[in-house]
């Protein structure tokens, strides 16, 4: 149901299946683009993917394919540039009909800013921050995505996340970032490595809970959110033990449709607080986004369930969790489902102020549980390494981010500083 929403409510055409082959990809890119012989360009993460390797080898014997794979986290105007130079080179100066991109945020943004930087003049920094000098005007040839991680929703977003050449990294909203199509393939995301699924399940689960306490939720945007946050939360801690233990089961297809939709969620609100601080993290220790995401995610969750509207959204999620996992319980145990049911989804629950605690010690546990970072000692951060003044010269500068701005509760800059001195204990 979850799915069948979010595509209502994505401008992208969201596919699920099961498994990609030749004729698949090939069917897809003749539907998507302009001529049956225009040439694509296929940007992705270098590691092997047993699940489309063999489709890309297919759809490159029946069209003129260029694959770039030098995909780098946290993508740089400079990769960017390289990337459209190289795409230019290869086709001598015809454009490409189609831009597919696989892999994780980073190789699904590359492949959005390849395809933009291909139609608007200039270099990506020159779009970048406060202080851009260009808007995207034109739209670039149409873009197809396919994720091998289980949280980024790049694939159905019309934001990418790069870092100029000054080290900042910096979130390009527009409207021609956004896919014409997202495959999600099932076979994909089988093998996906476990800690790579628990950094990017989390990174999804901070995308629904900042479109829920987001200043510019709407009814559907709070509708789609509730529904992946709940499913997430279902969903990522068995797929990452059946992934430690080397199973390959449907739970990460699961995961991969929830992230999706947290995905189309966050895209009607843009995110908030936990991202904005996340930026410094990957800046200034190189730590992956979900993995920095997941550090704050305890902290904004503290400041905004204080606030009695966002407070009730949160109530509601854990309610139906807890619901979720009582009906879970009595299945597996019936002589005690009734007591499970009234401690677990009635009793406990009777309050907004002690639900949305439930979910706040739920979050922190799980994250933990996935082996996640949660204070500067576990990056390997000392105190001595983080006096005070440090902390403002990092941080202070998320006070003009758009995304700080989001948040439901306005996080000022000393509140910020002490939240991440907090984290030093
Ligand atoms: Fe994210």
């Amino acid at each position: 149901m979850a799915t069948l929403l979010s595509s209502l409510a994505s401008p992208t055409r969201i596919l699920a299946l099961e498994a990609l082959d030749g004729e698949g990809l090939a069917a897809v890119a003749l539907y998507l683009s302009a001529s049956t012989s225009s040439p694509i360009v296929v940007v992705r993460d270098p590691r092997p993917f047993s699940a489309l390797d063999p489709a890309l080898a297919d759809l490159a014997s029946r069209r003129p394919v260029v694959i770039l794979d030098r995909v780098v986290p946290n993508p740089r105007s400079e990769d960017i540039g390289a990337m459209v130079e190289a795409t230019r080179l290869a086709f001598g100066g015809q454009a490409p009909g189609l831009v597919i991109g696989i892999g994780g945020g980073s190789a699904l943004d590359s492949a959005k800013a390849l395809a933009l930087m291909l139609a608007n003049p200039g270099d990506l920094d020159d779009y970048l921050g406060l202080r851009a000098s260009r808007k995207p005007e034109a739209k670039g040839p149409k873009l197809a995505l396919i994720p091998t991680t289980t949280g980024t929703g790049s694939e159905v977003t019309r934001f990418g996340v790069y870092t100029d050449r000054a080290g900042r990294k910096y979130t390009l909203a527009s409207p021609l970032l956004q896919p014409d199509a997202a495959l999600l393939v099932a076979t994909a995301v089988a093998d996906i490595p476990p800690a790579l699924l628990a950094a990017t399940a989390y990174d999804a689960i901070t995308h629904a809970l900042e479109t829920l306490w987001n200043r510019n939720a709407t009814p559907v945007s709070d509708s789609l959110a509730h529904a992946a946050l709940v499913e997430l939360l279902r969903l990522a801690g068995p797929a990452y033990e059946a992934r430690r233990g080397g199973r390959i089961d449907g739970h990460t297809a699961a995961l991969l449709a929830a992230a999706c939709s947290a995905g189309v969620a966050f895209n009607v609100t843009g995110t908030a607080a936990i991202h904005a601080l996340s930026f410094v993290l990957s800046e200034e220790w190189h730590q992956p986004h979900g993995v920095a995401c997941a550090f704050f995610t305890d902290s904004v969750y503290s400041i905004n369930s204080a606030l009695p509207a966002i407070r009730a959204k949160l109530a509601r999620v854990a309610r139906e969790v807890a619901r979720d996992a009582a009906h879970d319980d009595a299945r597996s145990k019936p002589e005690d489902s009734a007591a499970k049911r009234s401690a677990a989804g009635e009793e406990a629950f009777s309050d907004d102020i002690r639900a949305a605690a439930w979910l706040g010690e739920k979050l922190v546990a799980l994250r933990r549980s996935l082996g996640l970072a949660s204070t500067f000692s576990d990056l390997g951060v000392g105190a001595a390494e983080l006096p005070e003044s440090r902390i403002a010269s990092l941080f202070d500068k998320v006070q003009d981010d758009q995304k700080l701005k989001n948040n439901a509760v306005l996080i000022d800059a000393q509140s910020m500083r002490a939240l991440v001195a907090a984290k030093l204990q």
